[in-house]
């Protein structure tokens, strides 16, 4: 099978479009044809060596966390999925033809989402939902600051905040009011990179974070004493040294979770908009235009 190896730690030009042996499903598993996948920041952290400390490769390494596909064959003890079935998951090794995992990881893509659309969902809604329902936990009538909300996690956060009744501000770019306006499920949305922008939030119950740096510092002021400040990137030191309560929050499979967002981005209540799509030999101009920052989904053909 065709796939991408990410040969050694750099720039793009270390990924590199191969022949590789197709992968068999073990114990639980099953060989997922895939059909479409996705770009995430995490891929071109990972392949900058950025993250090393925290999660170390085994190079040469098949990166990719999204996969939608077709079960192309199934291992020992799997019940509940079969071949033909089409579904998506959080996976790793997405950046190939085939991949394997175990079968709980997966949901099925509801009719009436094309499965070259359905790759794009799983890491960013499964992180957005849990963002809200493990790190913020919110009560209704909350007031909870979603940061880098015009992105794909934080437009997850702010329409899950919605569900669970919180009143939610969408903290974008000054350049993505407008877009933002339109196209996040909020209640307001505020520029969070100017100081007008912060000084004019009101007190806040909590965070959904999804941009660190610098702007959890500027927010600390605006946070009641009883605040959460969940984030995607960890436990920002403004926010602890203030001692408010850091809640980090890494994605986790969760088939459940992951079908019923599907089912609301195929209603088109939850919008993720899809900036443009490449075929995985084109790889390295996938993820060069990712990292400069796409204003949408990066999807992966095989
Ligand atoms: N913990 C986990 O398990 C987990 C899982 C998935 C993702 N993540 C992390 O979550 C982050 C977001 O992921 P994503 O897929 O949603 O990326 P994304 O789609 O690029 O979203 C990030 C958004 O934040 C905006 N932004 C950046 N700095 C800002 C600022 N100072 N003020 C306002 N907006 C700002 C970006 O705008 P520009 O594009 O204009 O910069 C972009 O719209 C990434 O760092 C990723 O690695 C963590």
């Amino acid at each position: 099978m065709k796939a991408v190896l990410l040969r050694g730690y750099g720039g793009v030009d270390q990924l590199d479009y191969t022949d590789v042996p197709t992968p068999e499903p073990g114990e639980g598993q099953v060989l997922i044809r895939v059909i479409s996948s996705s770009i995430n920041p995490v891929d071109y952290k990972l392949r900058e060596g950025a993250l090393k400390q925290m999660m170390p490769l085994d190079l040469p390494a098949i990166l990719g966390r999204d996969a939608a596909g077709e079960v192309a064959s199934i291992g020992k003890g799997v019940s509940r999925l079969k071949p033909g079935d089409q579904v998506l998951g959080l996976v790793h090794a997405s950046y190939a033809d085939f991949l394997v995992a175990d079968e709980n990881v997966f949901a099925r893509i509801p009719d009436g989402l094309d499965a070259d659309e359905a790759g794009i969902l799983p890491l960013v809604v499964l992180t957005g939902a849990q963002l809200v329902e493990n790190g913020v936990q919110p009560r209704a009538g909350e007031t909870v600051l979603v940061t880098g909300a015009a992105g794909s996690v934080g437009r997850t956060a702010a329409f899950v905040l919605k569900q669970h009744g919180a009143r939610v501000i969408a903290g974008v770019r000054q350049t993505q009011l407008a877009d933002a306006k339109s196209s996040v499920t909020a209640d307001s949305v505020v520029a969070i990179d100017t100081a007008e922008g912060i000084e004019s939030l009101p007190e806040l119950d909590a965070v959904a974070d999804t941009i660190d740096g610098p702007t959890a510092a500027k927010l600390v002021s605006k946070l009641k004493k009883s605040a959460r400040f969940a984030s995607v990137l960890g436990k920002p030191d403004a926010v602890v040294n203030a001692g408010i309560e850091a809640r980090p929050v890494w994605a986790q499979p969760d088939a459940v979770r992951l079908a019923q967002l599907a089912h609301d981005y195929r209603d088109g209540k939850l919008k993720i908009p899809i900036a443009r799509s490449y075929r995985l030999s084109e790889i390295r101009e996938a993820q060069a235009f990712a990292e400069k920052g796409a204003d949408g989904k990066v999807a992966i053909i095989p």
